[in-house]
């Protein structure tokens, strides 16, 4: 057995050593008859840096760009020069940074071009590589190239220094004289050496986003792919994290590598592990249906797929992608949003201006901070009174509302309060006019029945008539009334028998430039409207990614505002974004969604740790519970720029058992927010429940204070306590029923 091993080693060196002299043989390529020359290059380290982690590229010998590390940053990363495998070439290529179809590759290509003369292979060489640093960001482009076919590949890696986060992308240029199909075209590659990779991703469906799944990777592919066109991230989420040596994920110990991919269409990523136990991941538009026609000299560039390394569990992981998000991720990202009142849940369809005026006494008597006004209030001809009537005919219903936006909106800003109205502008209902005038720009395959999801039909956004229509809808909303501050933008349905008769004979384009599409109308209005804050709603979180997020300032994180439910969305979804983007509001109980009743207390405590809003109508609020709602809203103003601002510190996951806690501390640890909550009624023998604070200066005293309550459920509350002290289990509250919750807010002294 020993000798049948140490022979199977020398077979794998003799492997190893054979490529340098082949390499160089293998120099001149033969293709339809041509000689091409592949220039020499020298082996070159290209390190991409930032404070603590590190991604090593390395130029091989024969030109091939691979990746050799990604993990913590290494002081010298030219050690890695001399780095060998024993990886046989006869068993594919090794890691390359950008695989493509073609070569010995033969693992999930990121690249696969299909060519004019018929062929599939791409073989990409380094040609050279470019670093510019612009302050905290420091970017290197490598350029690859195809010398055969002249197809060239920049390589673009963003890495932030401070947040400790890569943004990578790639620029296809097709330099041949002839078109040729992008098959597939991801935006990155990341390889990992582990013995054991665990996965996390997320699924769900509507009123369900965001939860938490995972599983130990074995041999072969795990996709995790949306179809969906729109609302492409209901029921997964292009995101994951990857636990190293692990068969879990774990919060503060361990190594984790978290990513997500910035499109908000239809996604592949896909977690490749290969016979040598190494993962490759890629993260890309899904190939789905849109196989990429690229002409003679154009340039296709693909979305930001957006990675972090953690040497310290997934927390880590989810404070850098945060402080990225806030930083550079987000618009406005690290802005304090308002808090607000939106008519909903309180009214739905059913108004008329006398009950929006109380609503906007009721919000500002309460100290919120805005009034949204939803769904309802448009078209006249096909009155919006239900879901089957009106989109697309955005005039003001004025048989509803006979004094116009203008006088709603000019009341809630004589009442002190910014003003909000909803849109759904990618969409028409058949009973519209616009649906009469305008047929084809309906979504659709001629020839097949127009299928309806929620009465509706999406309107094609590769169109660039249609952009300029949608763009209109947001434009012509925000003359309404002067001042108008927010605009939910929402979402309604999927993309079903897609056909796009702007497209043609070339509908392998419509999902990409479907999403293209709203990126362009967004880029529009953004120089238009830098200020307004928009929100990305799509039926909740059908689109929650960082490609709507550069355009976004905040995401409604479901349409299920059931507390208990919420418990576990909001948990999933702050893994990988900010709670600056989280939308979350009180309704009213038993919940429109689930029929659970939950306590006035544990739904605020729920909502105030992302942005606080009501949706629910607040003449139904006892005076007791009125009371409540003040006092939360109070003290929410109090504390609510660390939930925007801060980093987050988990303290339990609601996935592992029955309580839930968080805590967001301020850049320079002087204060902080705890949010402590219980899912399940507590044996009283278990007492009160410790919880390891995290975060804070270990050797600063911190005032910690129990808020909206007058009998405090921790001993310590109201008194002093050293950091340490709170972070080593001496932070022990009462939680004993189902939906006790608490909330503390520390300041150092
Ligand atoms: C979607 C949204 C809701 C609400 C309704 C209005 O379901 O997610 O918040 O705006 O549409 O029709």
């Amino acid at each position: 057995m020993k000798l049948l091993k140490s022979l199977a080693l020398a077979t794998l060196i003799l492997a190893v050593a054979a490529p340098a002299a082949s390499a160089r043989k293998e120099k001149k390529k033969t293709y339809n008859h041509v000689t091409v020359e592949i220039p020499k290059v020298e082996k070159t380290v290209i390190p991409v840096e930032t404070e603590h982690t590190q991604l090593v590229l390395m130029v091989q010998e024969n030109g091939v760009l691979q990746t050799l590390h990604y993990g913590i940053r290494i002081a010298d990363p030219q050690a890695f020069k001399d780095f060998r495998t024993l990886r046989s070439h006869d068993n594919g290529s090794g890691p390359m940074a950008y695989p493509t179809t073609g070569g010995r590759y033969i693992g999930e290509p990121a690249l696969h071009v299909k060519y004019a003369d018929g062929y599939h292979n791409t073989q990409l060489y380094y040609t050279g590589h470019d670093v510019r640093r612009n302050g905290n960001v420091v970017t290197t482009v490598v350029t690859l190239k195809d010398y055969v076919t002249l197809l060239e590949v920049k390589l673009v890696y963003d890495a932030y220094q401070k947040e400790d986060v890569i943004c990578m992308h790639s620029e296809i240029l097709n330099g041949s004289k002839q078109a040729v199909e992008l098959q597939n075209y991801a935006s990155g590659s990341l390889y990992l050496d582990a013995d054991k990779f665990y996965l996390t991703h997320f699924h769900g469906g509507w009123a369900d986003e965001m939860q938490m799944d995972g599983e130990v990777l074995t041999h072969d592919t795990k996709v995790i792919e949306s179809r969906r066109g729109t609302q492409a991230t209901q029921c997964n989420n292009p995101s994951f994290l990857v636990s190293l040596n692990t068969d879990r994920l774990q919060e503060n110990t361990g190594e984790v590598v978290a990513g997500a991919l910035a499109w908000s269409g239809n996604f592949r990523l896909s977690f490749e592990m290969d016979e040598s136990n190494r993962l490759n991941i890629l993260a890309g538009i899904s190939p789905f249906a849109s196989a990429y026609t690229l002409s003679a000299g154009q340039t296709f560039t693909t979305p930001d797929f957006i990675y972090t390394f953690s040497g310290r569990g997934a927390g880590q992981a989810s404070r850098n992608l945060h402080a990225w998000a806030r930083n550079y991720g987000v618009y406005g990202g690290g802005q304090v949003n308002p808090t607000l009142l939106n008519s909903w849940e309180g009214a739905y369809f059913t108004f008329t201006t006398e009950t929006l005026l109380r609503m906007i006494d009721d919000a500002a008597s309460m100290g919120l901070e805005m009034f949204v006004l939803d769904d309802g209030w448009f078209a006249k001809d096909y009155p919006r009174n239900n879901d089957d009537a009106g989109l697309g005919d955005w005039e003001v219903n004025t048989a509803k509302l006979p004094e116009g936006i203008d006088y709603v909106a000019s009341y809630a800003h004589e009442k002190g309060l910014k003003f909000g109205i909803w849109i759904e502008p990618e969409m028409v209902n058949p009973k519209s006019n616009l649906a009469h005038a305008h047929p084809e720009w309906v979504v659709q395959s001629p020839g097949r029945e127009m299928l309806q999801s929620r009465n509706q039909w999406v309107l094609d956004m590769s169109n660039p008539a249609v952009q300029d229509f949608v763009y209109g809808i947001f434009d012509n909303t925000m003359q309404l009334a002067p001042n108008i501050d927010y605009i939910k933008w929402d979402c309604n349905r999927i993309v079903s028998d897609f056909g796009s008769e702007y497209l043609g004979g070339d509908q392998d384009r419509f999902y990409v430039e479907y999403t293209q599409g709203i990126y362009n109308v967004m880029r529009r209005l953004r120089a238009k409207y830098p200020d307004t804050i928009v929100q990305c709603c799509s039926s909740g979180g059908g689109r929650v990614d960082y490609g709507a997020l550069k355009y976004f300032n905040e995401i409604w994180t479901s349409d299920n505002t059931d507390a208990l439910t919420r418990v576990y969305i909001q948990y999933a979804t702050n893994l990988i974004y900010p709670a600056c983007v989280m939308a979350s509001h009180v309704s009213a109980v038993p919940n429109h969604q689930t029929g659970n009743v939950t306590p006035l207390k544990f739904r605020f405590d729920i909502a105030c740790s992302g942005r606080l809003g009501m949706e629910l109508q607040p003449k139904n609020l006892t005076e007791q519970e009125r009371a409540l709602a003040d006092r939360c809203i109070k003290s929410y103003k109090q504390y609510r720029d660390l939930v925007f601002t801060g980093d987050v510190y988990r303290l339990a996951s609601p996935y592992d058992g029955d309580y839930y806690a968080l805590m967001y501390v301020s850049q320079d640890q002087s204060r902080a927010v705890v949010f402590t909550y219980c899912t399940k009624y507590q044996n009283r023998a278990i007492g009160g429940h410790p919880f390891r604070m995290d975060g804070l200066d270990p050797a600063r005293k911190y005032k910690v204070t129990e808020l909206n309550v007058n009998r405090s459920c921790w001993w310590g509350s109201g008194k002093t306590h050293a950091g340490d002290f709170l972070m080593n289990g001496g932070f022990n509250p009462l939680l004993l029923q189902t939906f006790a919750s608490a909330v503390f807010y520390l300041e150092a002294e």
